[in-house]
């Protein structure tokens, strides 16, 4: 399952998103509250998507805000979340490729719809090469706390 939230700065690019993937058939399933106003905190939509994330250990998510950033640094302090931010392609693939990044951050004032889009298939269609990756991971894991 793709699970994907925003603050009410991520709202649009989210909602292009869940279109595309609607239009692919893709499932995924919004955890936000999908309001235009500042109402939202994302650290709250952060931590409810990688709370139900971290119990589906097979699935992803998507996390959109104004920058990306603030989702990632929330994201990242849940245990078993790998959360990337990123605006190119590169970085989108080799967190997969390398990190296994669980989350894909992305900055609704930072990229256009389109880039956006494309992360997304690159995230979502790019698999970990595991191999001496694992043990990096292993490492990462060690200093969770
Ligand atoms: C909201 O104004 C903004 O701070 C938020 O969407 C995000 O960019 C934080 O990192």
């Amino acid at each position: 399952m793709i699970y994907i939230g925003s603050d009410h700065a991520g709202l649009n690019l989210k909602e292009s998103i869940k279109t595309y993937l609607k239009s692919n058939n893709v499932e995924c399933l919004d955890v936000s509250l999908n309001v235009t106003d500042s109402a939202c905190d994302y650290p709250d939509i952060a931590l409810k998507l990688c709370n139900v994330l971290t119990k589906n250990i097979d699935s992803v998510g998507i996390l959109v805000c104004g920058t990306g950033v603030g989702m990632a640094i929330a994201a990242n302090k849940i245990k078993g979340i790998r959360a990337v931010c990123a605006s190119d392609s590169f970085s989108v693939k080799y967190s997969r490729l390398h990190n296994n990044a669980n989350v894909l951050c992305l900055g609704g004032r930072v990229i256009g719809n389109g880039l956006g889009l494309e992360l997304v298939d690159i995230f979502l269609n790019t698999q970990f090469e595991g191999g001496r990756h694992i043990k990096r991971l292993d490492k990462i894991k060690n200093l969770e706390c």
